[in-house]
């Protein structure tokens, strides 16, 4: 049992080291939790200025039963522990169990479906918030959205997103186990529709750049899931990848080389073996972000019978944005409830214009560019 609200889980990584900047910022006490005691308290230690946070560190083994223990008492739980489709129930369970309000960081379209289908009534019923993919990848972009859908009567969505500097680790093995054990839908008539899987990579004319951006897409991302029930919106179809062209061409052959070293294994051996072949592409964490080097481009096309609307966000060091929301949704629970409980996404659970208003004020986006057209 804690008597700090707020938990981070996955404390040692990259994205949870940010998560703990921005709390400090927020004032916000909190416990540093993950698999290794001494790993946990290192990574602090590397923080600049955590002498002035007031948190504990704690060591947890990654099953339900101690997840729980640990979450007793708590309001909140941060997780940054992916690949959350294989991470996250543990802990998701964990927080029903012990009535904590659940965040975390995936990008993982197969995990929000699960989070909606398998766990967001009970969350409901039980007055709490369960936000998967709270994150710059891709709230950012659903900031976007919800910009333009506040003009009436828009019912499509065209998404591109966009992001320079190089991925984490377990944000590599995300996007290999993840590209390779499931599948991508897109939202058409308000139904999941698969992407084709062979279609390889589609040039995309991104805003603020002559040269055409080669996309994939991408998982499919959250925004299908988000948008599903919401009345407004019909249909949603969303592509993304990094900037550098080079590592784009690479993406697919890295994936279908994965697979098809992979398809005669058992869950287990292959799971060895993606995260083996995602140590080749990224294995030691990537420096701090560089908002000259860490870019993001988040852009909406929505679109009905009678108008148009377009909204472009750039931003920069995409991890701190993720860090940051995560961050906010924390030092927003502890004083009030959620716009919505049970299975959010981050912008109808704390609302866009609020989140656009906590990225802007730390300067990691411009302000949105939206043209809308009647
Ligand atoms: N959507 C977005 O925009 C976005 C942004 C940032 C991150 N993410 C996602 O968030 C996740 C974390 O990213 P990251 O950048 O922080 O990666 P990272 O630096 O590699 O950190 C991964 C963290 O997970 C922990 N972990 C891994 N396997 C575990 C296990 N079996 N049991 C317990 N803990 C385990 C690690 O602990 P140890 O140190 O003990 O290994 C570490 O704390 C990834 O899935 C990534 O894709 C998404």
């Amino acid at each position: 049992m804690t008597e700090k609200k707020v938990v981070v889980y996955g404390a040692t990584g990259y994205t949870g080291r940010l998560v703990i900047e921005y709390l400090r910022e927020y004032n916000v006490p909190f416990i540093a939790a993950g698999r290794d005691e001494g790993r946990v308290q290192d990574a602090l230690d590397h923080i600049p200025g955590i002498e002035t946070a007031d948190y504990e560190v704690v060591q947890v083994e990654h099953t339900v039963e101690a997840l729980t223990e640990l979450l007793r008492g708590a309001q909140v739980v941060l997780n940054t522990v992916g690949p959350f489709s294989e991470l996250g129930p543990a802990v998701v369970e964990a927080a029903l169990a012990a009535g904590a309000h659940y965040t975390d960081t995936t990008g993982e379209q197969d995990w929000l479906i699960t989070c909606d289908e398998k766990y967001g009534a009970d969350f409901a019923k039980a007055g709490l918030l369960l936000s998967p993919g709270l994150a710059q990848m891709y709230t950012t972009g659903e900031i976007a959205a919800q910009l333009c859908l506040e003009k009436p009567g828009l019912d499509t969505l065209d998404i591109a997103v966009f992001w320079g500097g190089s991925p984490t680790v377990a944000s590599t093995r995300t996007i290999l186990v993840n590209a390779a054990t499931s599948s991508a839908y897109y939202l058409e008539q308000n139904a999941y529709t698969p992407f084709d899987p062979e279609a390889g990579l589609t040039s995309l004319v991104v805003p603020g750049q002559h040269e055409l951006a080669l996309s994939l897409p991408w998982g499919g991302t959250s925004h299908p899931v988000w948008f599903k029930n919401d009345p407004r919106v019909a249909n949603v179809k969303a592509q993304g990848g990094v900037f550098n062209a080079a590592l784009m061409h690479g993406v697919p052959q890295i994936v279908a080389a994965a697979l098809e070293a992979t398809k005669d294994m058992n869950q287990e051996d292959r799971d060895a073996a993606l995260t083996a072949t995602a140590a080749q592409v990224m294995n030691q964490m990537p420096p701090r972000e560089n908002p000259r080097v860490n870019k993001s481009l988040d852009s909406v096309h929505a679109s009905g019978p009678l108008g148009r609307a377009h909204c472009v966000i750039h931003g920069n060091s995409n991890y701190k944005q993720t860090g940051l929301l995560q961050a906010y949704a924390a030092y927003s629970l502890l004083q009030q409830a959620p716009k919505q409980v049970g299975f959010a996404s981050g912008c109808q659970a704390f609302g866009h214009r609020e989140l656009l208003g906590v990225l802007r004020s730390f300067g990691l986006v411009m302000e949105p560019v939206l043209t809308v057209q009647n």
